[in-house]
């Protein structure tokens, strides 16, 4: 097929897959929307659906399968949701092999069909697949981003309007480390409106609001029950994917190799960047006091935790 404008491809048609795929569609973000799963017919069926909304809301985006490798060809993105679910009682740890085994596949196809893509790497455990993506595609680490710092911020954010039911759309929570339950809520860099958490919330609140965000994904898994949340996940990405096209530079949390910053190198976490048409443009090094800097240490610790198992088990086989 002929390239129309921006090409945005996503791998994997699941909930998740097909939520950011329907987003950008609805936003016109991109020209060309392409989905991409094993179940080929479902993605079809679901590239139909959405080349139908988008005609419904008179949006130039279309909708396509990639039945071949080669369909990704001239992605300016490509979002990576495919991986098993979490389902109820799973760790995200417990994805770890079979979407690391995926993960390497899918990223296997995308350095012969699409080399200058930038990838945006969606599927658990999170930090660990970002990890894997950058590895296996040896891009440079600005085109490999995980999604998650977004997702974590804006639950935090929806659990400070829970406690005090105003300032909707005007919360900045501000979440760091890795997407686990180790990861790291920020109150000290949180405010409504320019105010701060702690002259909003007690500390007995804020400390209520810190776990809760912890387990918000589990939260939403519990109540499901058959698989996790999609909707916050997937316009968390969709947010990613505009930055990048619209080279808009705006602040993000997102998950990036560490090369020294922070003091840690052959990582990932979550941390604030620039994201721009070059991918994570800028990394930013927060000063941190003991307190945080403890928790950053620990959510760090657990995703090394989970790389070496995968060295361990000689997942990287060029190192
Ligand atoms: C979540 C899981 C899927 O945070 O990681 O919703």
């Amino acid at each position: 097929m002929i390239k129309r404008g921006k090409k945005v491809t996503v791998i994997g048609a699941g909930n998740v897959g097909a939520t950011v795929a329907y987003i950008l569609a609805m936003n016109g973000a991109c020209h060309h929307v392409v989905l991409r799963d094993r179940d080929i017919e479902t993605a079809k069926g679901k590239a139909l659906d959405m080349s139908q909304a988008a005609n419904a809301a008179r949006m130039h985006t279309i909708v396509s399968v990639a039945e071949e490798p080669e369909d990704i060809a001239d992605s300016d993105i490509i979002v990576i949701t495919a991986g098993s679910p979490r389902l109820p009682g799973m760790s995200r740890d417990d994805l770890l092999m079979i979407n690391a085994e995926i993960t390497k596949e899918v990223v296997a196809d995308i350095k012969v069909h699409a080399p200058d893509a930038i990838i945006v790497m969606v599927s658990n455990p999170l930090d660990v697949m970002t990890y894997v993506a950058f590895k296996e595609s040896g891009f440079p680490r600005e085109r490999v981003i995980g999604m998650a710092g977004i997702l974590d911020s804006a639950r935090m954010a929806h659990f400070i309007h829970e406690k005090i039911g105003y300032g909707a759309g005007q919360i900045r929570a501000s979440v760091m480390g890795g997407h686990g339950d180790d990861m790291v809520p920020l109150p000290k860099f949180s405010t409504v409106a320019g105010v701060p958490l702690s002259d909003i919330l007690t500390a007995e609140e804020i400390a209520e609001v810190v776990e809760r965000t912890k387990h918000g994904g589990a939260e939403i898994v519990g109540y499901l029950k058959t698989g996790s949340a999609y909707y916050a996940p997937a316009k968390s990405t969709s947010m990613m994917v505009e930055a990048i096209l619209k080279d808009t530079k705006l602040i993000y949390p997102c998950a990036v190799y560490l090369d020294g910053e922070y003091g840690y190198s052959d990582v990932v976490t979550g941390v604030p960047i620039v994201l721009g048409a070059g991918g994570a443009e800028k990394i930013f090094k927060l000063t941190l006091n003991e307190d945080q800097e403890a928790r950053f240490a620990k959510s760090v610790a657990s995703v090394t935790k989970m790389i070496q198992v995968l060295k361990n088990k000689n997942f990287f086989k060029g190192e």
